[in-house]
């Protein structure tokens, strides 16, 4: 990465499949309104690409990915049918790549679908666990691989402590099952908790996975950040997403040394795509997590804003209820980011 505030940005588009060519050209248009400088490389990965090259994650798109300040991803389709070759494109670049730290922001939003007074992160461990792809068939039973190393916690540790401290979150909740697995989890728990001791600020605390899982129904208001490893962070990210408006909202970051990627949580939508109709909000939202990233946080601040005022102002797709397209939401956005910048 060679962000250098005298170079201009550079930003690699992989807009993949589906609706993914809808949503990541509208968060473009947002970004190119508040840097106009940028520089876009776009580059190919996914089912479509696939079938066309024989290969999903071509090595050219590796490539303009690491050169890249950062990266906007779309979606991309997993095969229906078998499809000898074929691997999953983001599970390949989050290994590859090394990107292993997972972060998804849940605030609450001005819609009736999202609870009130939430603030939270979720950094979820991304690249071990029963990821590692390990399985085993034997004749009457099946084993999978679950795998924590020291290194591994540790990393996602230093991260997860370095953003509550960043953005002044004040409590860190470690999320494990150390009581069934003792080695992997108690590891990972224990590891954390060395790490988070060189931040005094932080009050750390633990909380088994199941627990977790009821009180971010029960109280979700009380977390600041989440710490977890790859599955549990899966599943409770999906779930946290759930209380703040669902999938057409909800963005993602993919951290790692070499390069970043950001991409809206949802998939492909095949169900809707070609229709005008995708949300583009939640691929929107990852152009603010972009910005924070690379240390623009007024620009970031003012696509919060934008995408705030755009849901008050009621101009939302028919997931959230409205009738309005994917290019009217992006004017709209694009129109509250003229005011607030006053251009
Ligand atoms: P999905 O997220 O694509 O869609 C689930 C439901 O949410 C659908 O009804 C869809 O219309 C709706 N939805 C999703 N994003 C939306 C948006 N921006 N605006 C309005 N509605 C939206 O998940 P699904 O249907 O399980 O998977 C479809 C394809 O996407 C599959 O091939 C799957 O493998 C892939 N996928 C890819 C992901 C990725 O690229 N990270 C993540 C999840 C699924
Ligand atoms: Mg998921």
């Amino acid at each position: 990465m060679t962000s250098s505030p005298n170079l201009a940005l550079h930003v690699c588009a992989i807009p993949g499949d589906g609706i993914g060519h809808e949503v990541v050209p509208a968060a473009l248009r947002v970004l190119r309104a508040l840097v106009p400088d940028v520089r876009v490389t776009e580059a190919r990965a996914g089912f479509a690409c696939f079938e066309e090259t024989g290969s999903a994650l071509p090595e050219q798109t590796l490539r303009v990915i690491e050169q890249a300040d950062a990266t906007l991803f779309g979606a991309v389709s997993s095969p229906t049918r078998p499809a000898p070759g074929y691997r999953s494109v983001i599970s390949v670049l989050r290994q590859s790549l090394g990107l292993y730290a997972n972060v998804r922001p849940s605030v609450s939003l001005p819609i009736a679908a999202s609870r009130g007074n939430l603030d939270f992160v979720i950094v979820r461990e991304n690249t071990e666990d029963l990821y590692v792809g390990q399985e085993e068939r034997f004749a009457d039973y099946a084993v999978a691989r679950r795998v924590i190393s020291v290194a591994g916690s540790r990393r996602i540790a230093r991260y997860a402590c370095d953003l509550a401290r960043r953005e002044r979150r004040a409590l860190l909740t470690i999320v494990h099952k150390a009581n069934i697995l003792p080695l992997t989890d108690g590891l990972f728990r224990d590891t954390v908790r060395e790490v988070a001791a060189e931040y005094p600020e932080l009050e750390v605390e633990e909380m088994l996975v199941d627990t977790t899982a009821l009180r971010l129904v029960v109280e979700p208001e009380r977390f600041a950040v989440i710490v977890t490893t790859n599955l549990f962070g899966d599943i409770l990210s999906d779930e946290a997403a759930g209380l703040v408006g669902g999938l057409g909202l909800a963005p993602s970051a993919n951290i790692g040394e070499r390069a970043a990627i950001f991409e809206p949580v949802h998939g492909s939508a095949p169900d809707i795509v070609g229709r005008g109709i995708a949300n583009p909000l939640a691929a929107i939202r990852t152009v603010e997590m972009l910005l924070r990233h690379l240390g623009m946080a007024a620009d970031a601040e003012a696509v919060r804003q934008a995408v705030w005022e755009t849901l008050q102002a009621g101009v939302v797709t028919p997931d959230l209820g409205g009738t309005a397209t994917t290019t009217q939401v992006t004017d709209e956005v694009l129109a509250h980011l003229e005011t607030t910048q006053g251009y």
